[in-house]
């Protein structure tokens, strides 16, 4: 029986109500794209900090590369990680333009964004770059934070479950179960993604369900219960309350509304 679009989205509505206990720690990440200079940044976070102290969430905050050490100086001591958009495979050599691993760590960066889906429309990302990324932030010991999401010609054309399968298993290829348990995948509809067009409940649950599934099949059913899995996609304190209720739904990556702070904190004390 196929469940038409209401009947799901009604399921999803019911589920707001009582959502079960996971035991995964909501983990709410803003993505500042290329926004904000370093000073810029560093008066976010210190306008951010003060009112996320008492999120029970986990928070990250992931700047661009010229402000991480700003905001890094002004998140010590808080409970918010600091997070790359992203991190080149290579250790150190002839890379023009490109940020090592230990380059970030060194900064205290703990996360980082992965396989984003402009860093895969403008910069020609693939499931194969994504996947040397991902290696290498393990062995660095550091979150990937692994992005995922199909455009709305594939979700028009049914592809959606065909283009997220492909990206989960291309971009977690040789990756161990161990390691995929406490990584963080993110599902972005690109069609979503700073448009204000937020997916519904139901579509949004419906893919992270999907998602959980690929890794059961891939891994097994204990690496699938433990990852978690993002929702990101025009995230505002308005919807983040509800996304974040839906059971296969353990967190936010914001873009435009991680720009302030009030609003970025009121998404964290969503979770
Ligand atoms: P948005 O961006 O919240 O502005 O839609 C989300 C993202 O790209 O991570």
């Amino acid at each position: 029986m196929r469940l038409t679009d209401n009947e799901i989205e009604a399921i999803a509505q019911k589920i707001v109500s009582k959502a079960p206990q996971s035991g995964r720690r909501p983990i709410i990440v803003g993505n500042w794209k290329m926004h904000k200079t370093p000073a810029e940044g560093e008066a976010l976070v210190r306008q951010l900090i003060p009112l996320v102290e008492g999120a029970s969430c986990e928070i990250g905050v992931a700047p661009a590369f010229p402000c991480l050490d700003r905001v890094a100086g002004a998140l010590a001591g808080s409970n918010v990680h600091l997070c790359a958009q992203n991190a080149f495979w290579e250790a150190e050599g002839a890379f023009t333009g490109e940020v090592s691993t230990a380059m970030l760590k060194d900064l205290g960066v703990t996360h980082a964004i992965i396989g984003h889906s402009e860093r895969r429309q403008y910069f020609g990302e693939t499931d194969e770059t994504v996947n040397h990324r991902a290696k290498t932030l393990f062995a660095a010991e550091m979150t990937p934070i692994l992005c995922v999401g199909e455009s709305l010609q594939e979700r028009e054309e049914g592809l959606t479950h065909t283009v997220v399968e492909r990206q989960v298993r291309g971009g977690l290829q040789g990756v161990a179960n161990n390691q995929v348990a406490n990584m963080v995948l993110a599902y972005e509809p690109v069609w979503a993604i700073g448009t204000g067009k937020v997916a519904t409940l139901g579509q949004a649950q419906e893919v992270h369900g999907a998602i959980r599934r690929f890794v059961a099949d891939l891994y097994d059913a204990q690496t699938s219960a433990a990852v978690r899995i993002q929702y990101g996609g025009s995230v505002k304190p308005d919807n983040a309350k509800q996304l974040l209720a839906q059971p296969d739904i353990d967190g936010a990556l914001v873009g435009g509304a991680a720009l302030k702070a009030e609003d970025f904190a009121a998404i964290c004390l969503a979770a």
